[in-house]
């Protein structure tokens, strides 16, 4: 299949493929996504396809407006509404009771659905003109780090998908804060865009993190090895002493650093953290093409880091 590269112009063109059941993918603000049509099943298992993503791996529905979340979710807890009207269109996505039109392929059979409003322009259009929600999960091949350029999205997956869309550089880099509002008390399963102490700002009660690892996750995603490059990775705490075998490694760090090893990329600042979230998939993916024996990752401390902390520790395999 040859895969077709457009821009915003091309709205109408998206629009048609995804009605007609093919893979585009496209840019939100957190991350690239890889879209079909949420109510097709047949389009939704093709996403399944051109990731490698396991069967049990439930999938994100976008919405265009915070009121289609009622064709989708079936008792939307006041809990829900607060936070939607404090941050949708936005890195948040919802855990919510699923309506019985959202097919199993796209909840993984649970009953529960994933939904999120994204803020970015040419994603919202892209929703509207097709008249649909879509499921999309990130534009990468499983396992590898997410995509936050639309060559990021060719690099995985020419020849594979109908279309990309080029919608620049991600502004948020990392993907959305996942929480589950379906229980007593919400929580979250995914540290993202949005920061827990803005969540508990708007709710007013602390929230708790569902911990990684174990059989049978509330998130099933956590389970699995991510956003890790080819190249062995080893994640170090910023300050750790540095050591000779690193020269013959790539060193991903803040500017801050750059200057205490030899050969370094650098994923942003530490003066301004979402600098980090922004740089980091780029950087572990051009880390990955210089080829090097491996790659050692500078991992900031404090609560403002919060989600790259999360995703190098899960990239090394330290999740
Ligand atoms: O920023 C994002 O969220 C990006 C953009 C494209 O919107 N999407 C994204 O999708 O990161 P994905 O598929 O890579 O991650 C979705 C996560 C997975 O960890 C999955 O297990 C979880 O959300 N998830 C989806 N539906 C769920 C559900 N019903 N219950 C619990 N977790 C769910
Ligand atoms: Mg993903």
């Amino acid at each position: 299949m040859k895969t077709l590269l457009l821009s915003r112009d091309d709205i109408e063109t998206v629009a048609r493929l995804l009605l007609a059941g093919e893979l585009v993918a496209v840019p939100t603000e957190t991350v690239y996504g890889l879209a079909a049509n949420a109510l097709d099943e047949n389009a939704v298992a093709k996403i399944f396809a051109a990731k490698g993503r396991p069967q049990d791996n439930p999938l994100i529905v976008h919405i265009a407006d915070k009121h289609q979340v009622y064709e989708l979710a079936a008792n939307v807890p006041d809990v829900a509404k607060k936070l939607m009207d404090a941050f949708w269109p936005g890195a948040l996505t919802l855990v919510l009771n699923a309506k019985t039109c959202v097919p199993g392929i796209v909840t993984a059979g649970l009953s529960t659905v994933a939904v999120r409003c994204p803020n970015h322009p040419v994603m919202l259009e892209i929703i509207k003109a097709a008249g649909v929600p879509l499921a999309a999960p990130s534009g990468n091949r499983s396992g590898l780090p997410s995509p936050t350029l639309a060559s990021h999205v060719l690099d995985d997956m020419d020849g594979i998908i109908a279309a990309i869309v080029d919608g620049g550089a991600c502004n948020i880099g990392v993907e959305s804060t996942v929480l589950d509002v379906v229980g007593d008390t919400p929580c979250i399963l995914r540290l993202g865009g949005v920061s827990q102490s803005d969540l508990e700002h708007v709710l007013g009660i602390d929230l708790s993190i569902e911990k990684h690892g174990g059989e049978k996750p509330r998130s099933p995603g956590q389970k699995y090895r991510h956003y890790a490059p080819n190249t062995p990775l080893t994640v170090i705490e910023d300050g750790t002493a540095v050591s000779d075998g690193f020269d013959s490694k790539v060193v991903l760090c803040p500017e801050e650093r750059a200057h205490l090893y030899k050969n370094s990329i650098v994923y942003g600042r530490l003066s301004e953290p979402e600098t980090l979230a922004r740089g980091l998939y780029a950087a572990l993916r051009e880390a990955d093409k210089r080829g090097a024996v491996g790659i050692v990752a500078v991992c900031p401390a404090g609560e403002g880091f919060a989600a790259v902390r999360d995703r190098l520790h899960r990239a090394g395999g330290m999740g």
